[in-house]
């Protein structure tokens, strides 16, 4: 297949984005692209005419110590892959293209949903992803964004700020893309050593544990997950929460579709992973 365009700054963009015809889909990356991104990169040339990648490792959403600096850059293969999947544009920005010095950026807020979960472990993170995700929206103009369910609590994020800003583009989510032994797919994988790899396959093991008992509620289910989770040695655990998946707060006795969330550190490495739940009322 023919090579992408690849943008580099907001005006090559905005040349490449005018040629671009029909429904255009975004896929919004940080780059070091795996199985996980390219499953929504072939979304979005389903759905789409036009198929945009972004790649911008945003330092707005890392906190101090946070891996920013040592965030796997692979633009090469990148851009490969994109080439092999049909992309029609690749856009690559540099940091002071996207914030340019003494320009201010429009900064947005995630608001009470963006300080739990990931957000009470991560201050500041969620501002700074929709920062970017508003920005970038307002730059490529798509018809179509395609964002992983695999970080479910940034995907409601930005459903609920397109939808309270009245921002014309549908959000479409993708169910996570998991190694078959059930690993999520992630950037942050390639940091983990054989050993910490297996210790990380619990993570996805309490999500099918929990989804097993849902049907016996919600308590059962977050027990059922949390239960593989303390059994494991070497997960320094975050947090395990069932949460409506709807109103994302704790589930009411009506609450029947709900959503198990994980997060935390294998050696060095941060990990997150959740699943939808159906739940039940037996008890
Ligand atoms: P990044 O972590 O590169 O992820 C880009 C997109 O790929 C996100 O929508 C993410 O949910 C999705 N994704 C990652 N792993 C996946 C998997 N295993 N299965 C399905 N989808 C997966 O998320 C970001 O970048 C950034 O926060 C971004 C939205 C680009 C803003 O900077």
């Amino acid at each position: 297949m023919s090579s992408p365009v690849i943008a580099r700054t907001r005006v090559d963009l905005a040349a490449a984005r005018a040629l671009m015809p029909g429904q255009v889909a975004v896929v919004m990356t940080m780059g070091a692209l795996h199985r996980g991104h390219v499953q929504l990169i072939d979304v979005a040339r389903e759905r789409g005419d036009s198929v945009l990648v972004t790649i911008f490792v945003n330092p707005l959403q890392f906190g101090a110590g946070e891996d920013l600096d040592r965030y796997p850059r692979t633009f090469g293969a990148d851009v490969a892959i994109c080439a092999d999947h049909g992309v029609d544009v690749v856009f690559a920005p540099a940091v002071a293209d996207m914030y340019p010095p003494g320009e201010a950026v429009k900064q947005r807020h995630a608001g009470g949903l963006g300080e739990r979960l990931e957000g009470a472990h991560r201050p500041g993170h969620f501002d700074g992803v929709l920062t970017v995700v508003a920005l970038l929206l307002e730059l490529t103009q798509p018809d179509l964004a395609i964002f992983g369910e695999k970080d479910a609590q940034q995907l409601a994020l930005i459903r609920r700020m397109v939808a309270e800003d009245g921002i014309p583009t549908e959000i479409v989510g993708v169910p996570t893309v998991r190694e078959d032994d059930g690993l999520a797919l992630s950037s942050r994988n390639r940091y983990l050593s054989d050993a910490e790899r297996e210790v990380a396959l619990a993570i996805s093991r309490a999500l099918r544990a929990g989804e097993a008992a849902a049907g016996y509620g919600a308590d059962a289910a977050l027990a059922a997950a949390r239960k593989v989770l303390d059994d494991a040695p070497g997960i320094d655990l975050d947090y395990v929460e069932l949460v409506d998946e709807q109103t994302w707060e704790r589930p009411s006795e009506k609450t029947r579709e709900g959503r198990i969330l994980v997060a935390g550190r294998v050696g060095k490495t941060r990990l997150i992973d959740n699943v939808s739940v159906v739940l039940g009322t037996q008890h």
